[in-house]
């Protein structure tokens, strides 16, 4: 019974996804994201995923970033706003916790792991976080990473929203099946095992389900494959999850927006030269059009 639930994504899905804006609506409304990143080295990769929530439509975005990383993000971000967490060696460790504790209750969307880098401490910090917040996390990156090993803890989040956003190579880390070549059905073995959504990002990226649903993206471009355009997926997506969309209606709408937007951006840039940053730029032209 879990065998032909494939669907694609085109722009009539991404439109009946969108959430509408009320009018009277305000910040809290649109609701509020935290991103949780950084690390010395990779100051880029939480300032993309807090400027792809930015530029997406929700009410507030937070992005708690290593002490001595949060004077460079604070010059970048107007928006978004950066606060300081305890470090270790350049990266988070659980002694952010108390701090971060205390911002993540009064938000509603977690994105956690665009350049949080490797360490044994940023590991901890992942599953302490995965075991104990019931609000809804968007893994990427390094916080997918942290699972190598581990991805039973994923089974303990069962029934919370929970989505990853792995690239093929975090993929494979974190246990994923590819060698037989066929990508829906590794894709759908692994939400469903872990009660995950999963989003297997590359070309034609894959959204799926606990439930065994596949939903394959339409748009998107080589241009895309480039540091950092990953990240900017992460923050769209927690973006309009927060404000109000289901959690696969998130994910499968902020693909099809990321790669609408890369596609718009292809088109005047070309893929040799258009980035992560003209991405987010294209995207008031993406949502106008299915807005
Ligand atoms: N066609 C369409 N889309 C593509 C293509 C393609 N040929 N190649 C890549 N993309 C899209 C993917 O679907 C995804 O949305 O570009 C994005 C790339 O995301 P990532 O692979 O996560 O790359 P990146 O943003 O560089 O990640 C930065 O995080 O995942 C880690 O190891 C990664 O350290 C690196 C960092
Ligand atoms: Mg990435």
């Amino acid at each position: 019974a879990l065998t032909s639930r494939v669907q694609t994504v085109h722009e009539t899905y991404a439109r009946e996804a969108l959430p509408r804006r009320k009018e009277d609506g305000h910040k809290g409304t649109f609701g509020k994201v935290l991103v949780i990143g950084g690390a010395v080295g990779y100051s880029g990769a939480p300032y993309l995923a807090a400027s792809g929530a930015v530029h997406s439509g929700c009410g507030l975005v937070f992005l708690g970033v290593p002490e001595s990383l949060w004077a460079v993000e604070a010059m970048k971000c107007i928006s978004a706003m950066p606060f300081p967490l305890a470090e270790k060696e350049g990266g988070l460790s659980c002694k952010a916790l108390p701090d971060l504790r205390e911002k993540l209750a009064e938000c509603d969307v977690l994105a956690l792991g665009p350049g949080l880098g490797h360490g044994e401490s940023a590991v901890r910090l992942v599953h302490t976080l995965l075991d104990e917040t019931s609000k809804p996390i968007v893994l990427d990156a390094d916080g997918i990473n942290a699972l190598e090993g581990h991805i039973d803890s994923l089974d303990g989040r069962r029934g919370r929203v929970t989505i990853l956003t792995p690239h093929d190579g975090e993929f494979l880390r974190i246990g994923g099946e590819l060698s037989h070549g066929d990508r829906v059905r590794a894709a759908r073995e692994f939400a469903i095992r872990h009660g995950c959504i999963l989003v297997l990002k590359g070309h034609r990226t894959l959204t799926a389900t606990p439930e065994g649903n596949v939903l394959v993206n339409t748009t998107g471009n080589s241009g895309l494959a480039k540091g950092g355009s990953g990240d900017v997926l992460t923050g769209l997506i927690a973006s309009l999850l927060a404000q109000g969309t289901t959690a696969v209606q998130a994910a499968a709408l902020g693909v099809w927006l990321h790669g609408r937007a890369g596609d718009l951006a292809a088109s005047r840039l070309t893929a040799y030269a258009m980035t992560p940053k003209d991405v987010i730029s294209a995207l008031p032209e993406a949502l106008i059009e299915i807005g």
